[in-house]
């Protein structure tokens, strides 16, 4: 098996470092868009045929060194009873939203080997036909609330900002229930087949630093503490708390793009990777101008350990897929 991944999290030396890219299938694949076509995305991720298909197409179509499960991070909400519907337009959204402390207080967990058994049959799917590691994922707790209490008109946040200042006892217990949930879930996934997992607490950036430290980050460290498979950390902005972050010990931090890596490499402890962090802006660019940033920061890494080369967020749809190819091939020949 390919194990570059593996061996970077662990911070051992490679021959190059490995690249992936979250959002690697998307609809900036032809191929992609081809298949949701004929399917919704709903039922995309509830097919584990069409789901392990879709996951395998970057490893055919670009070569990385990983692949990640598709998925979403709101499917957990079907642990709590609750459904995930993803509109044409708008956004994904909870059903029911939630609106009341009374609505958490009996919301009821099912077990994931029930209530997200498709995922694990994709795990397994998937894991018979690759060779390369499996990452598997789910949200931050603040993350999937955030849906929850802010199903429509996400962007704005109106009630999750709401319970932050007047209901914080009431958003803990549904962080806690939620955190319980993605415990289990990972923990299932792994049993499935994932090698590593990461998670996705993308939206933990509308928060405080002090908030920060209350509603996002003991929940992240109580799932890292629950896992026997290097944990990845994402979030917003993570590059203006790259020394929080590292203080619950993830495997890796994925960073966006707002400093240098070589920086970043040097405000987190050796022990632990980073990812990242190309801007995905940089790959609307001319080939030429791509290889020559990815190889100016590659030789800023060069000899450095525990770096895995990723965007700093996804691919974006408006990308065109042979720069993406392009990016991908720059790192694989840099160092041949
Ligand atoms: O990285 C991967 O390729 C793995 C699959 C994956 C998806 N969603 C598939 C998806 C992962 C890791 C996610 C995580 C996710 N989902 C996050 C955290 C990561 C991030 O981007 O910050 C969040 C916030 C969500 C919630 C979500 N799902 C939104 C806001 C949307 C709509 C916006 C969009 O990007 O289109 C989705 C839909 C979704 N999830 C798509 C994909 C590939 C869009 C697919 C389509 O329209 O065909």
């Amino acid at each position: 098996m390919n194990d570059l991944l593996l061996k970077a999290l662990a911070c051992e030396a490679v021959p190059r470092p490995p690249v992936w890219l979250m959002r690697q299938a998307g609809r900036y694949m032809p191929q992609y868009r081809a298949i949701r076509e004929k399917h919704s995305l709903w039922e995309m991720f509830h097919r584990p045929d069409i789901a392990a298909a879709v996951t395998k197409l970057p490893l055919e179509l670009l070569g990385v060194d990983a692949a990640i499960l598709f998925s979403d991070i709101l499917v957990i909400v079907e642990a709590l009873g609750l459904s995930i519907l993803f509109p044409e337009t708008g956004g994904p959204r909870v059903e029911p939203a939630i609106k009341t402390g009374e609505q958490v207080a009996l919301l009821n967990y099912i077990p994931v080997e029930e209530s997200l058994s498709y995922v694990f049959e994709t795990i397994r799917c998937v894991k018979r036909e690759i060779d390369v590691p499996l990452i598997g994922f789910c949200g931050g707790p603040f993350t999937v609330a955030s849906y929850m209490l802010d199903s429509i008109n996400h962007a704005a946040f109106e009630q999750t900002k709401k319970w932050v200042r007047e209901n914080p006892r009431t958003l803990h217990q549904l962080l806690g229930l939620l955190t319980e949930a993605s415990i289990a879930y990972l923990k299932a996934q792994v049993e499935a087949g994932v090698d590593v997992v990461q998670i996705f607490d993308s939206w933990a950036n509308v928060l405080g630093d002090e908030e920060f430290e209350v509603f996002s980050l003991p929940y992240l460290k109580q799932m890292i503490e629950a896992m026997n498979v290097p944990v990845i950390v994402f979030c917003r902005s993570s590059s203006l708390r790259a020394g929080r972050l590292a203080k619950i010990q993830p495997a890796g931090i994925s960073f966006d793009w707002h400093l240098p890596m070589d920086e970043l490499r040097q405000k987190v402890p050796p022990t632990i990777a980073v990812q990242g962090n190309f801007n995905p802006e940089m790959l609307k660019k001319t080939k030429d101008q791509i290889t020559t940033e990815v190889k100016s920061v590659l030789t800023s890494m060069q000899n450095k350990r525990g770096y895995i080369v990723n965007l700093g967020h996804g691919v974006t749809p408006d990308i065109p897929f042979e720069n993406v190819h392009c990016f991908v091939d720059t790192v694989k020949k840099h160092y041949s």
